[in-house]
């Protein structure tokens, strides 16, 4: 993807800005000193930002990360007819959304293929309009990422759903209707498309086994706020009584917890000391006492987490990846980056997706010891890495790469950065601000 295809972008986002380069040069061996805020969840926003479509009504979210993601989901919606205005707060960026008309058929499928999150459209519009073809969606290619139980669900509320030549066609005349919905795994991505249709579908809807990300909970105290029935989140069983009259909202999006972690990684791997402002230990999940057992020492304070490496060094643990309160599989490969100059070794084992080492290869050319069988990966401590060409190929792996560089010896030059702006917010600004010796050309 270059960034230059993506100008049109400029007029939905104003705040966008295309990198001035191609490759990011790290000159590692620098700890990180300082404080590094961390922005509104990638994860949330992206859903928040199609609950709007849900309401004729405004609804403005705070505390939004200025990311490619949502710079794309911008542009999509408003050629969904969705109007919207930014303004720069005290508190971040923040988004007014209103869809008092939605036109379902400006569908951008090559928007749509930029990203994951897109397949979120379909609940939404279906609830909204009675009906939406959609191209499959896109996003980091880690593994099948099948939609079957978004559209098991959606045809259990009452959908009928087509798929032809790679294209989704949803139709709902009469309206969609409550069900008892089990999904076969506590998919995030099926629970919030299907909380989204049941919040306007008439009757209650029912979502066992749901996922219980903190980024689905965020998703319903916004949509409670406009004025829909929803009990349960945060649990796996959500009860949503649909067809409530929405009005608007104003919501503060949840801090990212992802970015939490990859940056309690770079504290650690630098040997430095991060004020990780808006950070708190619950929203790492399983993976907090894991990285303090990998010798990532992580203490609370009033506006944040503090956190350092252990005065007892980088120690090599083991990693299984599960669905939350699990240890994130987004966390999988910038803990990775950890491992790679700890003490000892440690098994990483990722059970969510079926390909998601995709840095591995990348992370050898720096020096690591990791050899992939199935789906476990053995990461033997190495005394140091050492900088390389390397390639980011999704935005976690990304992450990592910038992680390794940052504790490595020597220069690291990473491609792949349109990876990188997709999830974190001005990473390169913020990590300059906390002392790296990193540059973009
Ligand atoms: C979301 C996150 C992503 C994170 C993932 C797991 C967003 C925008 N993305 O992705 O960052 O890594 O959760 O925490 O929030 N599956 C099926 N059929 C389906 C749906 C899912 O087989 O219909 C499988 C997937 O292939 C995958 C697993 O279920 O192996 C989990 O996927 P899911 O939780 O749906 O992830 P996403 O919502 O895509």
């Amino acid at each position: 993807m270059q960034f230059a295809s993506i100008q049109p972008l400029s007029v939905a986002a104003p705040w966008w800005r295309a990198r001035p380069g191609q490759v990011l040069a790290i000159r590692g061996g620098r700890p990180l000193i300082g404080t590094y805020p961390i922005s509104g969840a990638k994860n949330a926003v992206l859903p928040l930002m199609i609950a709007a479509l849900l309401s004729p009504h405004l609804v403005t979210l705070r505390n939004v990360p200025a990311n490619l993601d949502v710079a794309v989901l911008s542009a999509l919606l408003r050629r969904l007819g969705v109007e919207q205005s930014w303004s720069q707060t005290e508190s971040g960026l923040a988004m007014t959304l209103c869809a008092d008309r939605v036109h379902p058929a400006g569908i951008d499928p090559e928007l749509v293929s930029r990203m994951r999150a897109s397949v979120l459209l379909l609940g939404a519009l279906l609830a909204r309009c009675g009906a939406v073809s959609l191209p499959m969606p896109g996003g980091d290619a880690i593994g099948l990422r099948g939609v079957d139980f978004h559209l098991a669900g959606l045809r259990a509320m009452g959908a009928t759903v087509e798929l032809e030549s790679g294209q989704i066609h949803a139709t709902a005349p009469a309206g969609l209707h409550g069900a008892e919905i089990v999904l076969p795994l506590p998919s995030v991505g099926a629970t919030e498309n299907l909380l989204l249709a049941a919040v306007l579908a008439s009757g209650t809807t029912v979502i066992r086994n749901a996922a219980r990300e903190p980024e689905i909970a965020d998703l319903a105290t916004c949509l409670i706020a406009m004025g829909a029935r929803i009990s349960g989140h945060g649990t796996d069983v959500l009860t949503i009584e649909g067809n409530a009259p929405l009005a608007g909202a104003v919501h503060d999006v949840m801090p990212d917890r992802i970015e939490l972690g990859t940056l309690a990684c770079a504290a650690a791997i630098t040997n430095g000391e991060l004020l990780l402002r808006h950070g708190r230990l619950e929203l790492l999940g399983a993976a907090a006492p894991v990285l303090a057992g990998a010798g990532v020492a992580m203490r609370e304070v009033a506006d944040g987490l503090i956190v350092r490496r252990s005065p007892t060094g980088l120690t090599g643990v083991d990693i299984a990846t599960q669905p939350f309160p699990g240890f994130a599989t987004d966390l999988q490969a910038p803990a990775m980056a950890l491992l790679a100059i700890a003490t000892g070794a440690g098994a990483v084992t990722e059970t969510v997706f079926e390909q998601r080492f995709w840095h591995v290869d990348e992370l050898r050319k720096l020096g690591a010891n990791i050899t992939v069988r199935g789906r476990t990966a053995l990461v033997r401590g190495v005394p140091a890495l050492r900088g390389a060409a390397v390639t980011g190929s999704d935005v976690r792996a990304a992450a990592a790469l910038v992680i390794a560089g940052l504790g490595a010896t020597g220069e690291t030059e990473l491609q792949g950065l349109d990876h990188l702006d997709r999830g974190y917010d001005r990473m390169t600004e913020k990590l300059v601000a906390c002392g790296a010796d990193v540059e973009q050309w």
